[in-house]
């Protein structure tokens, strides 16, 4: 079966000009050539799967002829060889090694962290001024990562390092990534900018690991965890595995969270019925008092506007490699070509979302939600390679937003300024927080 060409492609270049021109309305059209359509980025093939059921297939059911692929070959010199880039045995490994810092009763544990570090916030701003909130959310999630993984005494300097050299690598890994060569060698200024983080972030997060070897003692927060982490054979991972991860998570689990909740305040400034439905639903259960892991699962409303939150807004594309000829939709793609999947088209899909422009958490009510398809809804991904931290963020969402709510009330002080890398990003969600 030919898979069609999708419209707007350059010699050399490819659709890489239209893909950074035209973005989520490019990607999110390419469904009406059918449910694989074939983009180039640059000269490099890749398969755009369209349809929720192929997605299932290529990041669950049929995961193990995949690996991750031609953009995180790109990431690795920045990111290193953590669970986002790895691959293989070596992945399943890793991933062992990590999940168990993620269990749920770790995450229990770092939901009073969390609530801390809210009210530690909220409690510095001055009634009716005006915060850049996706400023505030960026400084909370590194708090709150930074504070799971590293704990809070020794963590403070990684912690603030973290703040100023983890936004460089996202942001400019991704544009680095994203551009074909020669293109991406002469983007100079950002190259430089990448480089000098890595290197800060390197010398601050090896001498917390020699701080830590020096003294031996599981602390009790996720960088204990790596390092006291033992394969079947009893071996522990190098000083480089336990720095490739710690950057992974670094990257992986700030601004990705920071991101959804800002669009989360965002999305209840602009819908005062929701906003009213969240207030009462936490003064109800919370009574005034701060935010217990245990209260999470009672807040359901407030759990239906996080859904519809990472619905809106989340990662733009996915992407793989077969490592094996696989047949998808009735088309045989041979080993080593890319494939790519989009949640974000996925998400505004009118056949599994109806209106889908519309921010509703009502199609999230426990009698709704079970209409939508397998492999429509993947904030985190799905199958072997989904989000190790999701359980972490929705808590972090959680607890966030209840805790700010309890107390305060957030309007639009200016209009919103927007900005693409990996997703839509606000740049400025500058509000007014009053007290209620
Ligand atoms: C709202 C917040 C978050 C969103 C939307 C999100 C989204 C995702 C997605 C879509 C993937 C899959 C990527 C793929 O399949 O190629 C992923 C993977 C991953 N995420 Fe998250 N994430 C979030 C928060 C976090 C947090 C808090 C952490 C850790 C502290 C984290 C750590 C990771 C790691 C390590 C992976 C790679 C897993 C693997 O390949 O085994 N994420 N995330």
């Amino acid at each position: 079966m030919a898979v069609p060409v999708a419209p707007g492609r350059w010699p050399v270049l490819g659709h890489t000009p239209v893909l950074l021109r035209r973005r989520f309305g490019f990607t999110d059209g390419l469904r009406q050539h059918g449910d694989l359509v074939r983009v180039y980025l640059g000269r490099l093939l890749t398969y755009f799967v369209t349809s929720a059921e192929l997605t299932h297939q290529v990041l669950v059911t049929r995961s193990a002829s995949f690996e991750k692929g031609a953009m995180f070959d790109k990431f690795r010199p920045f990111t290193g060889n953590g669970l986002v880039n790895s691959g293989g045995a070596f992945h399943l490994r890793q991933r062992r090694l990590i999940q168990p810092a993620f269990h749920r009763e770790r995450i229990a544990h770092y939901a009073e962290k969390m609530a801390v570090a809210v009210a530690e916030l909220c409690g510095s701003w001055k009634p009716d001024e005006t915060r850049e909130i996706n400023d505030d959310m960026q400084a909370l999630a590194v708090t709150i990562v930074g504070a799971a993984l590293f704990g809070t005494e020794l963590g403070g300097s990684a912690i603030e390092e973290s703040r100023r050299s983890i936004p460089v690598v996202i942001r400019q890994g991704m544009i680095r990534a994203l551009s074909p060569e020669p293109v991406g060698r002469l983007l100079v200024r950002g190259n430089r900018q990448l480089d000098q983080a890595v290197t800060r972030m390197r010398s601050v997060v090896d001498e917390l690991i020699a701080g830590w070897r020096a003294e031996g003692r599981d602390r009790g927060d996720l960088l204990s965890t790596l390092l006291l982490a033992r394969d079947t054979d009893g071996t522990p991972m190098t000083d480089q595995q336990v720095y490739d991860e710690v950057i992974t998570l670094l990257s992986a689990g700030i601004e990705t969270s920071a991101l959804a909740l800002a669009w989360l305040f965002h999305e209840l400034a602009r819908h005062p019925d929701v906003e009213r439905r969240v207030h009462d639903e936490v003064d109800r259960v919370l009574g005034g008092r701060r935010v217990t892991f245990d209260d999470v699962p009672k807040l359901t409303y407030l759990r239906q506007v996080i859904d519809e939150t990472l619905r809106m807004y989340p990662i733009w594309i996915l992407m793989r490699r077969t490592t094996e000829p696989v047949e998808l939709g009735g088309v045989r793609i041979p080993r080593d070509t890319e494939v790519t999947v989009s949640p974000h088209a996925l998400h505004f899909d009118p056949r599994s979302f109806p209106h889908p422009e519309r921010f509703d958490p009502d199609r999230w009510a426990p009698d709704a939600a079970g209409e939508i398809p397998r492999g429509a809804f993947i904030p985190f991904g799905a199958g072997n390679r989904q989000c190790v931290g999701n359980a972490f963020a929705l808590l972090e969402m959680a607890v966030t937003a209840a805790t700010i709510v309890s107390r305060w009330r957030l309007t639009l002080a200016r209009p919103l300024r927007v900005a693409y890398t990996s997703t839509a990003y606000p740049t400025r969600l500058s509000m007014t927080v009053t007290p209620r």
